[in-house]
């Protein structure tokens, strides 16, 4: 049966492996058999301080992105989330849905308010109610995001589950399924193994970015964290050695190949064989997207024009929902 997919990226500059490993690459693929909506999401960038004017390049770059790593736009709905003012009206209803003690157990906030609570932004603490807002607008069924998105589905179905029972309207809202990938949910950093590749990350040697040429992606996968000892030949014997393991991951997810194969194909090698067909296979699958990039950001009328038929048909959908919310929770509708 077809799925209903929904899921969102930041558009906070330069995409790494990992946004494409773990959540974009997947997208691709899900387009094939479902009904998706992908979504810019603009209005969450700004839940931590933004340049105006690098906020509006960072949103045609994030679209060019999903379009050069092979979304289609006709296929699936990409837009920015704040052309679409359903987004933001659904998120303050749901603002009143949410309970406070659930907003207190949220990682992501304790990890992005850091040692500073007092002085985060509001927005950055109800983060996950717009997030909330942007999948029930959609009725979507799954929503495919990296491991680190986990507690924010958890509470979006919280939410949705509680909505529903205070306006005692049973299945209104759609409580939806992650869809978290088994392997590689995590891409990590090439200098610790431990820590999550991210763009908040003050060091480029720990990330490769989507737009790394190949001379960047071969230095830094050459001074990659690794150890001296040869590849194992058991997977259980990689969880004792992360910089190997988010390697062979990395390899395994690049070549669709399942990653006991990789371990078996690389059993008794050295690292540094790992690590030049490591670098082979980011360079062929890599750095055409980036050059597509660069290609498409010299278009902006296209992006734009990407963007603008995405919210009609985004809009279509959320504008009838959020009328529907507006009639649950009993505002006056006003007659003509
Ligand atoms: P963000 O850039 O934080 O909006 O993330 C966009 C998507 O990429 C989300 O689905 C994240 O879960 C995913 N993502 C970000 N960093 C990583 C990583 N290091 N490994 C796997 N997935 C990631
Ligand atoms: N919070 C997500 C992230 O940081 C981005 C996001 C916003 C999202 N709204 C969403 C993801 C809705 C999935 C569905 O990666």
């Amino acid at each position: 049966m077809k799925k209903k997919i929904f899921s969102g990226v930041q558009p906070t500059g330069n995409l790494h492996l990992g946004n494409y490993l773990g959540a974009i690459k997947n997208f691709v693929s899900l387009q094939k058999e479902n009904d998706c909506i992908y979504c810019v999401v603009d209005l969450h960038a700004i839940t931590v301080k933004q340049d105006p004017k690098e906020l509006n390049q960072n949103t045609l770059e994030t679209t060019a992105t999903f379009l050069a790593a092979g979304l289609d736009y006709k296929k699936s709905i990409i837009f920015n989330q704040s052309s679409v003012s359903a987004h933001a009206e659904f998120a303050w209803v749901l603002n009143c849905v949410s309970r406070i003690g659930w907003m207190n157990r949220m990682t992501q906030f304790k990890e992005k308010a850091g040692s500073n609570k007092e002085n985060a932004s509001i927005g950055l603490y109800v983060y996950p109610n717009l997030m909330a807002a942007d999948i029930l607008l959609y009725d979507a069924s799954h929503v495919p995001v990296g491991e680190d998105q986990k507690q924010h589905l958890e509470i979006t179905r919280d939410i949705a589950q509680k909505f529903n029972n205070d306006f005692n309207c049973k299945n209104f809202l759609i409580v939806p399924e992650p869809l978290i990938q088994k392997e590689f949910s995590r891409i990590m950093s090439l200098k610790d193994g431990k820590k999550k590749m991210s763009k908040s990350d003050a060091s480029e040697q720990s990330r490769i970015n989507l737009s790394d040429d190949k001379d960047t992606i071969a230095n830094k996968i050459k001074r990659a964290k690794t150890d001296s000892l040869p590849l194992p030949g058991k997977k259980s014997e990689l969880s004792s050695r992360p910089e190997l393991e988010n390697l062979m991951n990395m390899y395994s997810s690049l070549s669709n190949n399942k990653l006991e194969n990789v371990i078996n194909d690389f059993q008794g090698k050295n690292f540094a064989f790992l690590k030049d067909k490591l670098t082979e296979i980011l360079i062929e699958k890599i750095c055409p997207i980036g050059e597509e990039i660069k290609k498409l950001l010299n278009d902006a009328t296209y992006l734009n024009q990407v963007l603008k038929e995405g919210s009609e048909k985004a809009h279509s959908i959320a504008s009838s929902k959020i009328e529907k919310v507006y009639d649950k929770v009993g505002f006056l509708k006003l007659k003509n």
